[in-house]
């Protein structure tokens, strides 16, 4: 089953709707502005039904957020050092909306900053939106007009499936994800350090001041970021510099082919996370920056490390390191993307 009930109207006067995906007893709410995750309601081991994510709920804050809350990212998920690259040796400056020096998340012209065309569709009786976005050539200095899709389809097993895809006219760095901050406890649940992860990556990529990788790739063995083996995010989080984990993990097998890479469980509430994806890498992000000082749905105020992220996707910085895979969409080829969040309970 899916509902449309209008979100409000953009500055330039472009009408937003928030889709409700429902299946069984699980809840998805999209908004077609940045094709965003605003809800996902999910029952809870003794079957209480909670939203699961963090988000606004209303217009507004979307439109000027830096936390991006479960939106649609591109052209080029995380940052590019200094927003520059070359391409088949031409140089390309794209907007650095990262304290002026760095480009991230696609700059604020990106695709989160959208409003999307969408359409339900149906998969064995399953409720999907596809939501469709074209995107000029130069949009935010990036080379060549890309066409997307990203389409969010929810089963009442609890999984719900994302889709990418896109074609382009030139070459251009190409690397979507989608920013959604989980809290199995309930989106105003507090902290998520108690809750348990388990990630397949046996590397990740340190980073320099500004969080951009400086190109070594390291094993993960006999450091914090060993997640190979359950355990609570709080154990280490105080050791890894920074405010928290904010680290591209590697995919121990960087095939692109649908795999099962991480198990997150809250032990209060007995709800359980796993993803599956398609892509070489994933950021995890444990909202290190959240601070308290916006209202989120329903007047709460998301403090740090209220819900944690995990963006599947190509490296950080990859249009600027030969050693990462190659994140580069050329005319004669199409992105596709897939990947999986399903919930289930202990
Ligand atoms: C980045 C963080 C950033 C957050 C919100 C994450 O993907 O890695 O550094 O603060 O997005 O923009």
């Amino acid at each position: 089953m899916v509902s449309k009930r209008p979100f409000g109207t953009t500055s330039n006067g472009e009408d937003v709707y928030l889709y409700t995906l429902i299946a069984g007893q699980y809840r998805a709410a999209i908004s077609t502005f940045g094709a965003t995750l605003q809800a996902f309601h999910a029952p809870d081991a003794n079957g209480s039904v909670n939203d699961v994510v963090l988000g606004y709920g209303s217009l507004e804050p979307y439109v000027r957020t830096t936390t991006y809350f479960g939106m649609t990212i591109g052209r080029f998920a995380n940052r590019i050092a200094k927003g520059r690259f070359t391409i088949d040796g031409v140089d390309y400056q794209v907007e650095t909306n990262d304290g002026g020096v760095n480009s991230l998340h696609g700059g604020r012209t990106g695709f989160s900053f959208r409003v999307w065309h969408a359409e339900t569709f149906e998969v064995g009786g399953m409720p999907g939106l596809m939501l469709t976005l074209h995107s000029p050539d130069g949009d935010g200095g990036f080379p060549g007009a890309v066409t997307v899709a990203t389409s969010y389809l929810l089963k009442d097993n609890g999984e719900l499936v994302i889709d990418y895809e896109a074609s382009t006219d030139k070459p251009t760095p190409f690397n979507m994800t989608n920013h959604s901050y989980f809290n199995l406890a309930g989106a105003a649940g507090g902290a998520v350090l108690d809750h348990e992860v388990c990630l397949a990556c046996d590397r990740y990529l340190p980073v320099d001041a500004a969080l951009i990788p400086t190109g070594e790739c390291l094993p993960v063995v006999g450091t914090p970021f060993d997640f190979t083996t359950a355990k609570p995010i709080g154990r280490d989080i105080g050791t890894v510099g920074g405010k928290g984990y904010d680290h591209c993990f590697v995919l121990a097998d960087e095939r692109p082919i649908l795999k099962e890479f991480a198990r997150v469980e809250d032990p209060v509430s007995g709800r359980t996370l796993t993803v599956k994806t398609t892509k070489p890498a994933v950021q995890f992000y444990t909202g290190n920056f959240l601070d308290g000082s916006e209202d989120g749905k329903g007047g709460v105020r998301y403090g740090r490390h209220a819900g944690f992220c995990l963006e599947t996707q190509f490296f950080p910085d990859g249009p600027n390191h030969r050693n990462f895979p190659d994140c580069i969409l050329r005319p004669d080829q199409t992105y596709r993307h897939t990947t999986i969040y399903a919930f289930s309970t202990r």
